[in-house]
Protein backbone atom coordinates (compact mmCIF):
# COMPACT_ATOMS: atom_id res chain seq x y z
CA UNK A 1 0.00 0.00 0.00
CA UNK A 2 1.17 3.34 -0.71
CA UNK A 3 -0.22 6.79 0.74
CA UNK A 4 0.00 9.68 -1.47
CA UNK A 5 -0.81 13.24 0.98
CA UNK A 6 -1.28 16.42 -1.14
CA UNK A 7 -1.31 19.81 0.32
CA UNK A 8 -4.97 20.64 -0.68
CA UNK A 9 -7.58 18.64 -3.12
CA UNK A 10 -7.09 21.49 -6.02
CA UNK A 11 -3.55 20.03 -5.96
CA UNK A 12 -4.62 16.16 -5.41
CA UNK A 13 -7.43 16.22 -8.12
CA UNK A 14 -4.76 17.80 -10.85
CA UNK A 15 -1.99 15.53 -9.45
CA UNK A 16 -4.60 12.53 -9.51
CA UNK A 17 -5.45 13.59 -13.36
CA UNK A 18 -2.10 13.75 -14.18
CA UNK A 19 -1.46 10.17 -12.85
CA UNK A 20 -4.36 8.60 -14.65
CA UNK A 21 -3.15 9.96 -17.73
CA UNK A 22 0.59 9.11 -17.52
CA UNK A 23 -0.74 5.65 -16.25
CA UNK A 24 -3.65 4.99 -19.21
CA UNK A 25 -0.22 6.09 -22.07
CA UNK A 26 1.85 3.57 -20.08
CA UNK A 27 -0.70 0.94 -20.32
CA UNK A 28 -1.52 1.78 -23.79
CA UNK A 29 2.44 1.08 -24.95
CA UNK A 30 1.87 -2.32 -23.93
CA UNK A 31 -1.58 -2.89 -25.47
CA UNK A 32 -4.74 -0.85 -26.61
CA UNK A 33 -7.18 -1.38 -24.13
CA UNK A 34 -7.37 -0.32 -21.03
CA UNK A 35 -10.65 -1.10 -18.31
CA UNK A 36 -11.12 1.41 -16.06
CA UNK A 37 -13.55 1.57 -13.36
CA UNK A 38 -14.78 4.48 -11.36
CA UNK A 39 -17.27 5.76 -8.59
CA UNK A 40 -19.77 8.57 -8.37
CA UNK A 41 -19.59 11.20 -5.50
CA UNK A 42 -16.76 13.83 -5.15
CA UNK A 43 -14.80 11.75 -7.68
CA UNK A 44 -16.97 11.27 -10.49
CA UNK A 45 -17.65 15.19 -9.95
CA UNK A 46 -14.61 16.73 -9.22
CA UNK A 47 -11.45 14.83 -9.51
CA UNK A 48 -12.74 13.33 -13.27
CA UNK A 49 -13.15 16.74 -14.10
CA UNK A 50 -9.62 17.77 -13.84
CA UNK A 51 -8.74 15.05 -16.70
CA UNK A 52 -9.86 16.75 -20.04
CA UNK A 53 -8.56 19.93 -18.66
CA UNK A 54 -5.08 18.76 -18.45
CA UNK A 55 -2.18 18.85 -21.42
CA UNK A 56 -1.74 15.59 -21.49
CA UNK A 57 -5.12 14.60 -22.48
CA UNK A 58 -4.29 13.73 -25.65
CA UNK A 59 -1.13 11.28 -25.08
CA UNK A 60 -4.38 8.54 -24.38
CA UNK A 61 -5.92 7.29 -27.28
CA UNK A 62 -9.60 7.09 -26.05
CA UNK A 63 -10.90 4.82 -28.70
CA UNK A 64 -9.20 2.13 -26.53
CA UNK A 65 -10.29 2.94 -22.87
CA UNK A 66 -13.17 1.24 -21.11
CA UNK A 67 -14.77 2.78 -18.31
CA UNK A 68 -17.00 0.98 -15.73
CA UNK A 69 -18.98 2.01 -12.28
CA UNK A 70 -18.14 0.91 -9.20
CA UNK A 71 -21.52 1.81 -8.32
CA UNK A 72 -24.82 3.47 -9.84
CA UNK A 73 -27.93 4.54 -8.30
CA UNK A 74 -31.23 3.00 -9.60
CA UNK A 75 -32.69 6.16 -11.14
CA UNK A 76 -34.55 7.45 -14.27
CA UNK A 77 -31.34 7.99 -16.80
CA UNK A 78 -30.14 11.32 -17.18
CA UNK A 79 -31.01 11.67 -13.58
CA UNK A 80 -29.14 13.97 -11.62
CA UNK A 81 -28.59 11.46 -9.03
CA UNK A 82 -26.66 9.43 -11.21
CA UNK A 83 -23.00 8.80 -10.77
CA UNK A 84 -22.93 9.03 -14.81
CA UNK A 85 -24.44 11.83 -15.20
CA UNK A 86 -21.90 14.20 -13.36
CA UNK A 87 -19.07 11.58 -15.59
CA UNK A 88 -20.85 12.61 -19.03
CA UNK A 89 -20.76 15.77 -18.10
CA UNK A 90 -17.29 16.57 -17.02
CA UNK A 91 -15.26 13.91 -18.42
CA UNK A 92 -17.46 11.78 -21.66
CA UNK A 93 -18.49 14.69 -23.07
CA UNK A 94 -15.45 16.85 -23.20
CA UNK A 95 -13.56 14.03 -24.59
CA UNK A 96 -15.92 12.90 -27.04
CA UNK A 97 -15.86 9.23 -25.59
CA UNK A 98 -17.37 6.68 -27.83
CA UNK A 99 -20.51 5.50 -26.43
CA UNK A 100 -19.68 1.62 -26.63
CA UNK A 101 -17.06 2.12 -24.64
CA UNK A 102 -18.80 3.32 -21.66
CA UNK A 103 -20.60 0.39 -19.64
CA UNK A 104 -23.65 2.32 -17.81
CA UNK A 105 -24.93 0.68 -15.19
CA UNK A 106 -28.93 0.07 -16.02
CA UNK A 107 -31.41 2.24 -15.10
CA UNK A 108 -35.13 2.65 -13.86
CA UNK A 109 -35.78 3.52 -18.15
CA UNK A 110 -33.78 0.47 -18.61
CA UNK A 111 -35.48 -2.17 -16.66
CA UNK A 112 -38.28 -2.21 -14.41
CA UNK A 113 -36.63 -4.55 -11.21
CA UNK A 114 -33.10 -3.72 -9.94
CA UNK A 115 -32.29 -7.58 -9.93
CA UNK A 116 -32.57 -7.18 -13.77
CA UNK A 117 -29.68 -4.34 -13.96
CA UNK A 118 -27.40 -6.58 -11.61
CA UNK A 119 -28.18 -9.27 -14.00
CA UNK A 120 -27.53 -7.22 -17.23
CA UNK A 121 -24.24 -5.89 -15.27
CA UNK A 122 -23.08 -9.03 -14.46
CA UNK A 123 -23.61 -10.30 -18.17
CA UNK A 124 -21.74 -7.45 -19.56
CA UNK A 125 -18.79 -8.06 -17.85
CA UNK A 126 -18.78 -11.26 -18.26
CA UNK A 127 -18.91 -10.51 -22.21
CA UNK A 128 -15.87 -8.53 -21.76
CA UNK A 129 -13.75 -11.27 -19.41
CA UNK A 130 -11.62 -14.14 -20.62
CA UNK A 131 -13.41 -16.88 -21.69
CA UNK A 132 -14.85 -18.55 -18.61
CA UNK A 133 -14.15 -15.90 -16.51
CA UNK A 134 -16.90 -13.99 -14.71
CA UNK A 135 -14.98 -10.11 -15.89
CA UNK A 136 -12.43 -8.53 -16.92
CA UNK A 137 -9.04 -7.84 -14.66
CA UNK A 138 -9.58 -4.12 -14.15
CA UNK A 139 -6.20 -1.91 -14.82
CA UNK A 140 -7.20 0.58 -12.76
CA UNK A 141 -10.01 1.37 -10.03
CA UNK A 142 -10.69 4.64 -9.19
CA UNK A 143 -12.86 5.04 -5.94
CA UNK A 144 -13.63 7.49 -3.62
CA UNK A 145 -14.94 7.00 -0.17
CA UNK A 146 -17.51 8.21 2.02
CA UNK A 147 -16.99 9.81 5.36
CA UNK A 148 -18.50 6.06 6.89
CA UNK A 149 -15.75 4.32 5.22
CA UNK A 150 -18.25 2.78 2.53
CA UNK A 151 -16.54 2.71 -0.96
CA UNK A 152 -18.74 2.13 -4.20
CA UNK A 153 -22.13 1.06 -2.54
CA UNK A 154 -20.81 -1.26 -0.10
CA UNK A 155 -21.56 0.01 3.16
CA UNK A 156 -20.69 -1.01 7.05
CA UNK A 157 -22.65 -3.69 8.04
CA UNK A 158 -24.28 -4.11 4.86
CA UNK A 159 -24.69 -7.98 4.10
CA UNK A 160 -24.30 -7.32 0.84
CA UNK A 161 -20.48 -6.59 2.14
CA UNK A 162 -19.91 -10.51 2.46
CA UNK A 163 -20.95 -11.73 -1.45
CA UNK A 164 -19.14 -13.64 -3.50
CA UNK A 165 -15.29 -14.51 -3.19
CA UNK A 166 -12.62 -14.05 -6.08
CA UNK A 167 -11.66 -17.84 -7.65
CA UNK A 168 -9.78 -19.11 -10.97
CA UNK A 169 -12.45 -17.58 -12.97
CA UNK A 170 -12.69 -14.44 -11.11
CA UNK A 171 -14.78 -13.03 -8.61
CA UNK A 172 -18.10 -15.38 -7.96
CA UNK A 173 -20.28 -13.46 -7.67
CA UNK A 174 -19.54 -9.58 -9.38
CA UNK A 175 -22.66 -7.32 -9.22
CA UNK A 176 -25.47 -6.93 -6.77
CA UNK A 177 -28.64 -4.89 -5.70
CA UNK A 178 -28.99 -2.75 -2.87
CA UNK A 179 -32.65 -1.89 -1.86
CA UNK A 180 -31.47 0.10 1.26
CA UNK A 181 -28.76 1.85 1.00
CA UNK A 182 -28.30 4.88 3.75
CA UNK A 183 -27.12 7.31 1.84
CA UNK A 184 -29.82 8.43 -0.59
CA UNK A 185 -30.95 7.21 -3.39
CA UNK A 186 -31.89 3.83 -1.36
CA UNK A 187 -31.99 1.50 -4.85
CA UNK A 188 -28.45 1.07 -6.22
CA UNK A 189 -26.67 -1.67 -8.38
CA UNK A 190 -22.74 -1.84 -7.37
CA UNK A 191 -20.13 -4.22 -7.67
CA UNK A 192 -18.72 -6.85 -4.78
CA UNK A 193 -15.89 -6.11 -3.11
CA UNK A 194 -13.92 -8.93 -4.45
CA UNK A 195 -15.38 -7.42 -8.11
CA UNK A 196 -13.47 -4.24 -6.66
CA UNK A 197 -10.49 -5.90 -5.92
CA UNK A 198 -10.04 -7.71 -8.80
CA UNK A 199 -7.74 -5.06 -10.66
CA UNK A 200 -4.30 -4.30 -10.96
CA UNK A 201 -4.43 -1.27 -9.19
CA UNK A 202 -6.94 0.07 -6.91
CA UNK A 203 -6.67 3.90 -6.03
CA UNK A 204 -9.06 5.58 -3.46
CA UNK A 205 -9.05 9.10 -3.27
CA UNK A 206 -10.74 11.49 -0.16
CA UNK A 207 -10.08 14.84 0.75
CA UNK A 208 -11.23 17.12 3.79
CA UNK A 209 -11.51 17.19 7.25
CA UNK A 210 -14.69 14.73 7.58
CA UNK A 211 -12.90 11.83 6.34
CA UNK A 212 -10.07 11.57 8.40
CA UNK A 213 -11.64 9.12 10.16
CA UNK A 214 -12.05 6.70 7.90
CA UNK A 215 -9.21 7.21 6.16
CA UNK A 216 -7.29 6.11 9.18
CA UNK A 217 -9.79 3.78 10.24
CA UNK A 218 -8.96 2.11 6.46
CA UNK A 219 -5.32 2.17 6.35
CA UNK A 220 -5.08 1.14 10.17
CA UNK A 221 -6.71 -1.94 9.02
CA UNK A 222 -10.60 -1.80 10.99
CA UNK A 223 -12.87 -4.91 10.56
CA UNK A 224 -14.42 -4.22 6.87
CA UNK A 225 -18.14 -4.71 8.02
CA UNK A 226 -17.39 -1.04 9.91
CA UNK A 227 -15.18 0.41 7.83
CA UNK A 228 -15.59 -1.44 4.46
CA UNK A 229 -12.84 0.80 2.28
CA UNK A 230 -10.20 -1.53 4.81
CA UNK A 231 -10.92 -4.56 2.24
CA UNK A 232 -10.45 -2.88 -0.76
CA UNK A 233 -7.06 -4.20 -1.95
CA UNK A 234 -5.28 -4.20 -5.70
CA UNK A 235 -3.52 -7.47 -7.25
CA UNK A 236 -0.79 -5.04 -7.84
CA UNK A 237 -0.91 -1.83 -6.02
CA UNK A 238 -3.31 0.20 -3.26
CA UNK A 239 -2.59 3.62 -3.35
CA UNK A 240 -4.15 6.41 -1.47
CA UNK A 241 -4.63 9.80 -2.88
CA UNK A 242 -5.20 12.03 -0.03
CA UNK A 243 -4.83 16.18 0.89
CA UNK A 244 -2.99 17.01 4.26
CA UNK A 245 -6.85 16.87 6.18
CA UNK A 246 -8.08 13.61 4.99
CA UNK A 247 -5.45 12.57 6.17
CA UNK A 248 -4.69 13.92 9.61
CA UNK A 249 -5.73 11.43 11.92
CA UNK A 250 -3.19 8.75 10.31
CA UNK A 251 -0.02 8.94 12.43
CA UNK A 252 -2.26 8.29 15.47
CA UNK A 253 -3.96 5.32 13.83
CA UNK A 254 -0.68 3.52 13.01
CA UNK A 255 0.63 4.65 16.62
CA UNK A 256 -2.07 2.29 17.91
C1 LIG B 1 -22.02 7.00 -4.79
C2 LIG B 1 -20.55 6.79 -5.02
C3 LIG B 1 -19.86 6.49 -3.72
C4 LIG B 1 -18.93 7.62 -3.49
C5 LIG B 1 -18.62 7.74 -2.04
C6 LIG B 1 -17.82 8.95 -1.75
O1 LIG B 1 -22.80 6.49 -5.53
O2 LIG B 1 -22.34 7.70 -3.86
O3 LIG B 1 -20.19 6.01 -6.07
O4 LIG B 1 -19.21 5.30 -3.64
O5 LIG B 1 -17.76 7.47 -4.23
O6 LIG B 1 -19.84 7.85 -1.38
O7 LIG B 1 -18.56 10.06 -2.10
P1 LIG B 1 -18.01 11.50 -1.83
O8 LIG B 1 -16.66 11.54 -2.46
O9 LIG B 1 -18.96 12.43 -2.51
O10 LIG B 1 -17.97 11.66 -0.36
Amino acid sequence: MTVVVYPNSAVLAKATAARLLLTLADIQARRPVVHVAISGGSVGTQLLAAVPQSELADLVDWSGIHFWWVDERFVPAGDADRNDAATDEVLFQPLALPEQNLHRMSSTDDVELLELGVQAYAQELAQHAKSGETMPLFDIVLLGMGPDGHVASLFPGHPVLNAGVESSSGPSVTTVGVEDSPKPPSKRITLTLPAVNHARTVWISAWGEGKAEAVAGAIGSRPIDEIPAAGVKGQQETLWLLDVESASKLSSASSK
